[in-house]
């Protein structure tokens, strides 16, 4: 099953509007016309409106950072999938280990999102992944394993073709410690062994799954190389064009 790459960077809580137009025009300057490689950046909220303008007729697609699983109403300080549409979005990171950590969210709560998700035509960047203490005391498995049949209760088959899920380890996100290739790869083959026995075997061999968490330029070519690592969600990497782009690179040479 051949699986197109998609690089996805994730800004979190940075840049201004106007330092997102300057990052993302450098972004799709650099990618240019390629398609070998599904190119996505994740700026904030607030820099949506200008960056959708601009990556129009670009490679380089939009998504964003979360997203309120209600359509609407009397929820102060909440998004919509509907509004996050309108602005051309395709793609949307849920249930990152930040908002997870942070903010209360869990396995049910993300799952409302995830399917609120696809039924407005975005497609979920869902997020996994063990603390340092559980991966210690050999809980990495079960953790996923828990966090892919709840996060995913209910996904429909039909929607397969949009999901997206990113590996993340949360000792490796942002403290430099990249997960080695083989640990990345290992956690990667399992999470498709749930997908296959969720949706069936060719369904759930055609859903990509990213690795995030300290990827770089230096070692994004050896995880990529690995057989189910399908992409990378990058953060820090990802707020400079250049590296962010020769990570790119990395996967069309795959
Ligand atoms: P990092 O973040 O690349 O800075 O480790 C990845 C992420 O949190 O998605």
């Amino acid at each position: 099953m051949s699986r197109k790459y998609l690089i996805a960077g994730n800004w979190k809580m940075n840049t201004t509007p106007s330092e997102s137009v300057d990052l993302i025009t450098e972004i799709s300057s650099l990618v240019g016309q390629q398609s070998q490689v599904q190119v996505c950046v994740c700026p904030p909220f607030t820099s949506l409106h200008k960056a959708s303008s601009l990556v129009e007729q670009s490679q380089v697609q939009l998504g964003a950072q979360n997203m309120s699983a209600e359509p609407s109403g009397a929820y102060t300080g909440e998004i919509s999938a509907e509004m996050l549409r309108d602005l051309y979005v395709n793609y949307v990171i849920l249930g990152h280990s930040e908002r997870r950590q942070y903010f209360g969210e869990t396995n049910e709560s993300i799952n409302l999102k995830v399917l609120a998700a696809v039924q407005n035509n975005l497609k979920p960047i869902y997020c996994i992944g063990e603390t340092l203490v559980e991966r210690e005391e050999n809980r990495t498995l079960d953790i996923v394993k828990a966090q892919v049949i709840e996060g995913l209760a209910n996904f429909p088959l039909t929607e397969v073709e949009n999901l997206v899920l990113a590996y993340e380890p949360v000792w490796a996100i942002g403290t430099g410690k990249t997960a080695t290739d083989e640990m990345a790869q290992e956690v990667h083959a399992y999470v498709r062994g749930l997908l296959t026995d969720l949706f069936g075997d060719i369904p759930g061999s055609s859903i990509r799954i990213l690795y995030g968490g300290s990827m770089k330029p230096e070692n994004a070519s050896g995880l990529l190389s690995q057989p189910d690592v399908d992409g990378g969600l990058i953060g820090g990497a990802s707020l400079n064009a250049k590296s962010f782009c020769s990570i790119v690179d990395s996967a069309i040479d795959k």
